[in-house]
């Protein structure tokens, strides 16, 4: 296991340069080759992949975004694709592959991996924390901080005005963006994709709280909320309690993927990228690295593309009775 490849592929996350650099560092401090592959899965079909070394990732672990760039890669689910891929690996003699990202860069990673019997390990990328193997991916927290630090400022103006907002996050069908930004900033109700009595709890508590004039009100949104769109849900008030809420309307979108990465974030970024590189050198291969109840859990990609973690149930009935 002398040279290895490192990628970042899906939705960007702050934090996956902090997980570069570490999966860099780690080669260069075993006498080991970095090389970097860029534009995700896209790179190793271009053959876009070049040598690293330390200095290659110095001033990299404070930036949002990642320094290798990142796609989505149709090509690679084909056969012609894979194949490119693989002559590639060849021609730069890559001995291991590290790929940091979502469910779908394991998924590619898994086909792959097993096609040509070629070692990757994964490592968890993506605000949307709904990954299975691990109790937080790289980019969740410092996407959560960025949504709090927004509502608080909607929670202003919606106070000044006595108005309504709806609030979309992110979180793709995964609503721990929204629980978690839900409960720090305060807001009043949170629509999530896990649990389906969101809507007829936020009316119930429309009606009583209209009586009792706390007029403004933070709801906040999963974009995968199964009542359809924000927009939808403020036609709905509108049409159940006609002008006793003015309703508002904010969609977050990407300002949650960018940013200068939490502490919290580098630190989880380092620990994994760090543990990649020691897991191919053990042999390690097939298996996504995470940390689970505060200790290093090796899971297998099979396992973390098909499973989705599970909701906190818990952190659900605190909002409830919080938001009372
Ligand atoms: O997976 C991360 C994520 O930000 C999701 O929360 C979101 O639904 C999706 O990516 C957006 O994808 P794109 O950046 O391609 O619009």
């Amino acid at each position: 296991m002398e040279r290895i490849g490192v990628l970042t592929s899906g939705g960007d996350a702050p934090g996956m340069n902090a997980a570069i650099r570490a999966v860099v560092r780690t080669c260069v401090y075993y006498d080991m080759i970095p090389y970097g592959i860029y534009q995700g899965y896209e790179g190793l079909i271009k053959n876009d992949i070049e040598k690293m070394d330390a200095g290659s990732v110095k001033h990299i672990i404070h930036q949002g975004g990642t320094i290798l760039k990142s796609a989505r890669s149709d090509a690679f689910k084909t056969e012609a694709g894979m194949e490119q891929a693989w002559e590639n690996i060849q021609e730069n003699n890559l001995d291991g592959l590290v790929v940091i990202g979502g469910d779908g860069t394991f998924t590619g990673a898994m086909r792959f991996g097993q096609k040509y019997d070629f070692p990757i390990v994964g490592i968890p990328g993506t605000i949307d924390n709904d990954i299975y193997g691990t109790d937080f991916t790289i980019g969740f927290d410092t996407a959560v901080n960025t949504v709090v630090e927004a509502v608080d400022k909607i929670r202003d103006t919606a106070t000044s005005h006595n108005r309504l907002f709806f609030i979309e996050v992110m979180g793709r069908d995964a609503g721990f963006i929204a629980v978690y930004s839900g409960i720090a900033a305060g807001s009043e109700e949170i629509l999530i994709p896990e649990e389906d009595r969101g809507i007829e709890k936020l009316f119930d508590s429309l009606a009583r709280t209209s009586k009792r004039n706390k007029s403004s009100r933070l709801v906040i949104v999963a974009e995968g909320d199964k009542n359809g769109s924000v927009y939808d849900l403020e036609d709905r008030v509108k049409e159940e309690f006609g002008d006793r809420y003015e309703t508002k309307v904010t969609i977050l979108g990407h300002v949650q993927r960018g940013g200068r990465p939490s502490c919290t974030d580098r630190v989880l970024a380092s620990r994994l990228g760090v543990l990649s590189v020691e897991g191919l050198r053990e042999g390690k291969r097939d298996v996504m690295v995470g940390i689970r109840d505060r200790s290093v859990r090796y899971t297998d990609f099979e396992k973390a593309t098909k499973q989705n973690p599970k909701m906190d149930d818990e952190l659900l009935r605190i909002a409830d009775i919080i938001s009372i």
